[in-house]
């Protein structure tokens, strides 16, 4: 900071970065956009979600009409209060008709490197100067998906957890160009959103996806050494560690497909330690993808679980 920016104290830094969250930008309405959309709408900003997909996007919404439904069963919002978060969610299918007015765009979309630059590239072009880039990737280089940006400086990993609105925690994930600045906006928004941050550096599986998918792929490996039974294993965790779920359970609400492409990532990054399971490359050809498809190594209702 230069001797002429002396005034830009951290808390000024901070009371501006509330401001300017006003506008969010959520591309991708799956299971993590849509959560973000809610939690940002919930806190009182104007939020679009967008998703190449009509019916995505249809999936998406149902699922915050769930979430919500929840909070207001148990009290905790009021039938005003939910109508109100959904009037802040405008969808649509075009994510850069809606980025020229963001001040803060959160890319939730699949875990494809080139997807990501390719939006990136197009959106920081079409974003106002001072909007802020978070990428909610479990895994992926926010440093490389930076460099597709045309200021990797306001570029940063906002990582979130699922289910979005009960998770309390937001990983904020530092790539090599990231700005301090960029790091305040984005820890101003986690206290915006009722979340706590931890920043982290840029390194594959950052501190927390890289534990948690080890336990879910050790839990798979069991499986298919015949250790115990996908239920006996969590219910170990669960009883034992006190995990309020088990490793396979999570790995059904997080979703198969998600869990094989971090442990591919992670198996090119890291090593031999996060080879993907046998058993789970089966699964994910056979389309049990876990809650969202209705059998992972449990079997659901038809409906997803919101
Ligand atoms: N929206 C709003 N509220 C919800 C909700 C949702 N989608 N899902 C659950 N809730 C609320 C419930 O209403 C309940 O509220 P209450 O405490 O006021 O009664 C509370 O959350 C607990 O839910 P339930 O009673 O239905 O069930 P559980 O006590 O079993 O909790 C759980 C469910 C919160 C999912 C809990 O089992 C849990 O914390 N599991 C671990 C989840 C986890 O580890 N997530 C991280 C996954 S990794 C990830 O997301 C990273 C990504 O990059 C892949």
């Amino acid at each position: 900071m230069s001797a002429g920016t002396d005034d830009a104290a951290p808390r000024d830094v901070e009371a501006l970065a509330m401001s300017e969250t006003q506008r969010v930008l959520v591309v991708g309405s799956g299971t993590m956009g849509a959560g973000i959309a809610q939690v940002c709408a919930q806190a009182g900003m104007e939020v679009a979600m967008t998703d190449v997909s009509t019916s995505g996007l249809e999936r998406g919404l149902q699922g915050i009409h769930r979430s919500l439904a929840k909070l207001v069963e148990k009290g905790k919002l009021d039938a005003a209060g939910r109508d109100a978060v959904l009037a802040r969610i405008a969808t649509g299918p075009d994510a850069g008709a809606h980025a020229a007015n963001a001040d803060l765009i959160v890319e939730a979309i699949p875990e494809k490197m080139e997807l990501k630059l390719a939006l990136f590239r197009e959106l920081s072009a079409k974003a106002p100067s001072h909007a802020l880039f978070g990428t909610n990737t479990s895994s992926l280089s926010v440093t490389e998906i930076a460099g597709a940006s045309v200021d990797p400086a306001r570029v940063v990993g906002l990582h979130f957890f699922n289910p979005v609105p009960v998770m309390e925690l937001l990983e904020v994930v530092r790539g090599l160009a990231t700005s301090d600045a960029t790091i305040a906006r984005a820890l101003a928004f986690a206290g915006a959103i009722g979340k706590k941050a931890i920043v982290v550096k840029d390194f594959p599986g950052f501190a927390t996806s890289r534990l948690g998918v080890m336990l879910g792929c050790e839990a798979m490996r069991m499986v298919e050494q015949g250790v115990a039974s996908p239920a006996d294993i969590d219910t170990a965790m669960k009883l034992g560690y006190r995990h309020p779920m088990g490793p396979l359970e999570l790995t059904d609400l997080v979703g198969l497909d998600v869990r094989l492409s971090i442990l591919e990532h992670l198996h090119r990054e890291l090593g031999e330690q996060f080879r993907p399971p046998a058993l789970l490359r089966q699964m994910v050809r056979a389309g049990h993808l876990g809650r969202k498809t209705g059998r992972g190594f449990y079997v659901y209702d038809a409906a997803p679980k919101g």
